[in-house]
C-alpha cells in the first residue's frame, strides 16, 4: 500500500512493513542545505558529480538541481546488495567514461552502510588523479562502518535499520517514495 498524500502513513513493500523516518520537506530541506554548501565550496571549478547507481539517482538529481553554478554529472553502477542484507563482494557493472585527471569529483551516494562500496570506488577513483575528491552521501549508518571512509557532507545519520524511499530500494521496490521510511520490527 502506497502512502497517498499522508506522510505519517505506514508502507508494505513485498513481505515486509515500514514505517517513516523522514518526511519528503525533511529530505528537500536537507538536500537544499547540501547543494548551497557545494555552491559555496566549489563556486567555479564545474565539478563533476558522480553519482553511484541505482540508488544514488534521485539524491543525485535533486542534489545537482540545488548545485547553482555549472556543473557535470557523470555514473557508474556498483552492487554489493541482494534483499536486506549486503552480499561482500562489490562490482562494477557499468564504469565512468570521462577522464577525471585534473577534475574536481564529488561522489554521490545514497547511504554508507559498511562503507564497502564507497571504499572501493574512492581507491579506484583515486588512481585517475583528480584534482579533489570530495563524498556526499544521502544517509549513513554509523555503527555499521566497518570500512574506514571519509565523508565530507551527510544527509542524516540513521540507525543501524533497513531503510527504502528516496532512491533506496528493497528488491527493486520502493525507489520512488519520496520520503525514508524503516523496516519496522512489529514486522
Ligand atoms: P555498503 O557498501 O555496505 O556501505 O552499502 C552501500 C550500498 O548498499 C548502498 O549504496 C545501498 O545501495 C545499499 N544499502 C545499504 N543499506 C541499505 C538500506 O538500508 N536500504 C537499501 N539499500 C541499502
Ligand atoms: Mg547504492
Amino acid at each position: 500500500m502506497y502512502p497517498g498524500n499522508n506522510p505519517n502513513e505506514a508502507v508494505n513493500i513485498l513481505d515486509l512493513h515500514f514505517i517513516p523516518l523522514l518526511t519528503e520537506q525533511q529530505v528537500q530541506a536537507r538536500v537544499h542545505e547540501i547543494g548551497a554548501a557545494l555552491t559555496a565550496r566549489f563556486p567555479d571549478q564545474k565539478p563533476l558529480f558522480i553519482s553511484i547507481l541505482s540508488g544514488a539517482f534521485v539524491f543525485a538529481s535533486d542534489l545537482i538541481r540545488a548545485f547553482k553554478s555549472d556543473c557535470e554529472v557523470g555514473f557508474v553502477k556498483l552492487s554489493s546488495y541482494t534483499g536486506t542484507r549486503s552480499s561482500g563482494a562489490i562490482q562494477t557493472v557499468m564504469g565512468l567514461e570521462k577522464d577525471l585527471r585534473g577534475r574536481h569529483v564529488i561522489v554521490v551516494e545514497d547511504i554508507v552502510d559498511t562503507g564497502r562500496t564507497l571504499h572501493f570506488f574512492l581507491n579506484q577513483l583515486q588512481l585517475q588523479e583528480p584534482a579533489s575528491i570530495c563524498t556526499v552521501t544521502f544517509l549513513r549508518k554509523p555503527e555499521a562502518a566497518a570500512f574506514p571512509v571519509q565523508v565530507d557532507y551527510v544527509g542524516f545519520d540513521i540507525e543501524d535499520k533497513f531503510v527504502v524511499g528516496y532512491g533506496l530500494d528493497y528488491e527493486g521496490l520502493g525507489r520512488n517514495l519520496p520520503g525514508v521510511y524503516q523496516l519496522s520490527e512489529q514486522g
